[in-house]
């Protein structure tokens, strides 16, 4: 196939995965994460894993995904074909699958979060107790529509292609939510009593640079954070020119999305410190608690507005990705036109969602079975795939292909033994703490 698509260029490219890599993580985990284990000390173990381990594993997937120009699916399917390698069917499908399940659960969460939108476009939030609002929206029926509404705006994105469509996208959503951040980060800091989140923000308790569960934790949340499944990355990877430079893409990637995890907390934690709210993970956090500082806050609507707008920004951004490996997969193996994959895996994703959205705890052993079993083993599988069948050479040699710096043979050992040992960890971890990214 030589009429495959591909990114007009390295800025294109870079926004995309930064739109891929910001994302629900960056929003409800980090800020917690930060607070929670240690304040400042957690950037300790954190920036170094998102530095050196998020960095060499964006390599590992572009690289995989330029080598053969296909997706996760057929690349390595190709991969293990030219090996010999057995199973090779069963191992090639389970990254792909692991990011269609990512897609199933997270298009229910980016419907919430347009509604959220429109509530507070609406002003709603002033009408009603947010903890009802919340419970009686999620894991209901009324929540079918606004998750058949997410499904449909990314398929309709995806469905324009990598250039018109997922890149055109990224190129203004994401300086858009940077400059919403920057803005939301300025009216939090200057709230009555925010320094007091500030300061459990940003005092370090050294006691927990003991604790293995700080390490365990940034680790997770280093290899969730920038997305590394075996599969994302590898599609978009694929779409890339052999003159760019990946090396210097993954670094800008990682800098660009910690920064945002970094104008996140600064924008949540003060906040629910000035209103005596509790800094909480997860769904509660932008559901709840979230509205409540808004509803308190003066012009708090116009603030509420935005803040959504962003997280749309955020969380559409990387749907648009989840959307595009399975749908580029069917495209490959299928032969079908871009249009008909994308509608068959839009499709898919809304009906198997469906019961998700009526049922909280199915939403949950769903979600975790996927982030704690089947992704982590999608990127543990494209890493053994790229660095051990493809081999470390050919691969350093791709990697290098545009790179101004070329990495010298010390990346070696670091691709091959340090990256594939620590992601098989990282899988374990997840297993043994019930979920860690
Ligand atoms: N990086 C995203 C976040 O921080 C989550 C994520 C994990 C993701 N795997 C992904 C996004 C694959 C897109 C594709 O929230």
């Amino acid at each position: 196939m030589n009429n495959r698509e591909s990114f007009s260029g390295k800025l294109g490219f870079v926004l995309s995965c930064i739109g891929s890599a910001i994302g629900l993580g960056n929003i409800w985990m980090f800020s917690w994460r930060l607070g929670q284990y240690g304040g400042a000390a957690f950037l300790v173990p954190y920036l170094f894993f998102v530095f050196v381990l998020g960095t060499i594993g964006l390599i590992c997937e572009f690289s995989l995904g330029r080598c053969k120009k296909k997706g996760s699916y057929s690349g390595i399917k190709e991969i293990l074909e030219e090996k010999n390698v057995p199973f090779k069917n069963i191992i090639s499908t389970i990254p792909t699958i692991g990011l269609f399940g990512i897609l199933i659960f997270y298009s229910i969460v980016v419907g919430w979060i347009i509604r959220y939108f429109c509530s507070a476009f609406a002003g709603d939030f002033y009408k009603v107790n947010i903890t009802d609002y919340f419970n009686n929206f999620v894991g209901t029926s009324s929540s079918i529509i606004w998750h058949g509404l997410a499904v449909f705006i990314t398929l309709a994105i995806v469905s324009f292609g990598i250039t018109k469509g997922i890149e055109k996208l990224n190129k203004v959503i994401m300086p858009a939510l940077f400059g919403i951040f920057i803005l939301l980060m300025i009216r939090s800091l200057t709230l009555d009593g925010a320094m007091e989140g500030v300061k459990y923000l940003l005092i370090p308790d050294w006691s927990y640079l003991l604790k293995p569960i700080t390490w365990v934790m940034a680790l997770g949340q280093a290899f969730f954070t920038v997305s590394l499944t075996g599969s994302a990355l590898v599609v978009y990877g694929s779409y890339l020119k052999d003159d760019v430079d990946i090396p210097s893409s993954a670094l800008q990637i990682v800098i660009f999305d910690t920064l945002s995890a970094l104008l996140a907390a600064f924008i949540i934690i003060p906040a629910a410190f000035a209103f005596g709210l509790d800094p909480c993970a997860g769904p509660s956090l932008l559901f709840i608690t979230v509205p409540s500082i808004f509803k308190s806050m003066a012009f708090g609507q116009i603030f509420s507005v935005l803040f959504f707008l962003s997280i749309i920004f955020a969380a559409v951004s990387s749907a648009i990705n989840m959307m595009e490996a399975p749908s580029e997969a069917l495209m490959n193996r299928f032969n079908l036109t871009r249009f008909k994959s994308v509608l068959i895996i839009g499709l898919i994703a809304f009906i198997a969602g469906i019961p998700l959205d009526l049922d909280m705890n199915l939403f949950s052993k769903f979600s975790d079975f996927i982030t704690i079993y089947i992704s982590p083993l999608g990127a543990v599988i494209a890493t053994i795939v790229f660095f051990w069948v493809y081999g470390v050479d050919k691969a350093r040699k791709e990697i290098n292909k545009g790179a101004k710096h070329p990495l010298g043979k010390w990346f070696n050992p670091l691709g091959k033994y340090l990256f594939t040992t620590v992601s098989i960890i990282v899988l374990i971890l997840g297993i043994i703490y019930n979920g860690i990214g």
